[in-house]
């Protein structure tokens, strides 16, 4: 490249970036499942952490998840804000020990996995199959497999119910003894059966992680489940999904046995030193200020969250297309899915709806070929962003109605496009969360009475 070429290359991503902030933040609506929303208060926070943004924070933790050493000096503000975040975290999860600093859901998976299977010295893990809705790091193909080195067992997923068959799922844990069984999925309707396989789990001693990335800021609103209640031993997850905070991942249990504790020290490890040095503590405040957003708004969010996710599978269902789940309302979390075969298949509708300014993701089906991914019949929506920026059922009818115009073909989506980004513009600011810091610290002194 020459110096000409590079210079140029540096104005084009200038460019780039603002106009990106512009097409998908003001022009578009998005409906990817595994994306949310900020607060312009946790936006702020992640400015004013300009200088924390650019820090080490190196060491070890102790099982409050707290900070317990660290060997780089000038912490004495970082230790407070690792502190204080990981107690708000806990307290909106109800749990005595987190892990906030695995930089991604993935990351967070990475450290459970390797930590729980260097524990119980077991490399067998029980997952959903990939086309079941599991993610790409439950599988042997991915994280799981190729970095952690575990054999996955997959256990048998009902087609019909959208969920795990638990009868053959128990048999299939009983009989492979897996060191770790891991719940929770990308395309995750419903909550599974974690009872009944969570002590089968139990029974041959594995640990029960839930992967909670796609719900964690339901289960933070009391919606879907509360796996800590229902027999997992560790939850993981992303913070950036229905949990509105800054990209990132996170760890939490209740470290009630002796052996959760060691599990927890051996997941700690896992962290420092083993894969990470730099834990990105710049996002530890904005994640603090979505845990006290989800601690004032989160039952109201989630609730509504879900409901507009019933009302678009409901909708859509009512006017012809095929939308997943209908025997138990479509779905009980933030997303659904959508058999779009008929119409061209999942590429080829989201490109359609792409071109109408409806962001969306083609998605496999549980009844598709593992080997169908880039050409699935499904498509999947998810609600948490529309929802957060105001979205009430009669909005997400009106969003449905330009969503089956396009599926269905009925007028050209560069038309469509023209009213999605008048819906899109009439939603202006965010619900169930703060427009400023001076806003959160106003709202908390009067909580506290000191005005
Ligand atoms: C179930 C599940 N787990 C883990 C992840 C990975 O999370 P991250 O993208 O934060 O690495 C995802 C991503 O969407 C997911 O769906």
């Amino acid at each position: 490249m020459t110096d000409r070429e590079f210079f140029q290359r540096s104005l084009r991503l200038i460019e780039a970036s603002r106009a990106h902030e512009k097409y998908r933040e003001k022009e578009c609506i998005n409906l990817i499942a595994s994306e949310g929303l900020k607060s312009p208060a946790a936006m702020e926070m992640l400015h004013l952490c300009r200088d924390l943004e650019a820090r080490y924070c190196e060491g070890e933790n102790d099982l409050e998840g707290h900070v317990k050493e660290r060997h780089y000096q000038g912490q004495r503000f970082i230790t407070q804000i690792e502190n204080l975040t990981a107690d708000l975290v806990k307290d909106i999860f109800r749990c005595s020990w987190v892990e906030i600093r695995p930089l991604s859901g993935t990351q967070a998976n990475q450290v459970t996995f390797f930590g729980l299977s260097s524990l119980t010295n077991n490399s067998k893990m029980a997952a959903v199959p990939l086309s079941a809705g599991a993610h790409i790091s439950h599988d042997y193909t991915g994280l799981a497999g190729q970095v952690v080195g575990l054999e996955i067992i997959n256990m048998t997923y009902d087609h019909e119910e959208l969920n795990i068959a638990v009868d053959e799922s128990v048999r299939i844990i009983k009989a492979a003894r897996p060191g770790i069984v891991t719940l929770g999925g990308s395309l995750f309707q419903f909550p599974p059966p974690m009872e009944e396989l969570a002590e089968a789990a139990r029974e041959v001693g594995a640990f029960v992680v839930y992967d909670a990335a796609h719900v964690l800021g339901l289960i933070a609103g009391g919606q879907f489940q509360q796996p800590l209640k229902e027999g997992a031993d560790f939850v993981t997850g992303s913070t950036h999904k229905t949990f509105p905070g800054p990209q990132g991942g996170l760890v939490f249990a209740d470290l009630r046995e002796p052996r959760q504790r060691d599990a927890a020290r051996e997941i700690q490890h896992a962290v420092f030193p083993l894969s990470t040095s730099n834990t990105h503590p710049g996002r530890f405040p904005a994640l603090a200020i979505a845990a006290l957003e989800l601690k004032l708004y989160g039952d109201q969010l989630a609730k509504q969250t879900v409901r507009n996710a019933q009302t678009a599978g409901e909708c859509l269902f009512e006017n012809g297309l095929k939308v997943l789940g209908e025997k138990h309302g479509f779905t009980q979390s933030h997303q659904i899915a959508v058999d779009v075969q008929e119409y061209g298949g999942g590429a080829r509708v989201a490109k359609n709806l792409e071109k109408a300014n409806i962001i969306i993701n083609k998605n496999l089906l549980p009844y598709d070929s593992q080997s169908d991914r880039a050409r699935p019949s499904g498509i999947r929506l998810g609600f948490q962003e529309v929802t957060r920026r105001g979205f009430r059922e009669s909005d997400v009818k009106h969003l449905c109605s330009l969503i089956l115009d396009v599926v269905k073909g009925r007028r050209d989506p560069r038309l469509v496009r023209k009213e999605v980004m008048e819906l899109r513009q009439s939603f202006q600011g965010i619900r169930y969360g703060f427009k400023s810091l001076e806003e959160v610290e106003n709202r908390l002194r009067k909580k506290l009475g000191l005005v």
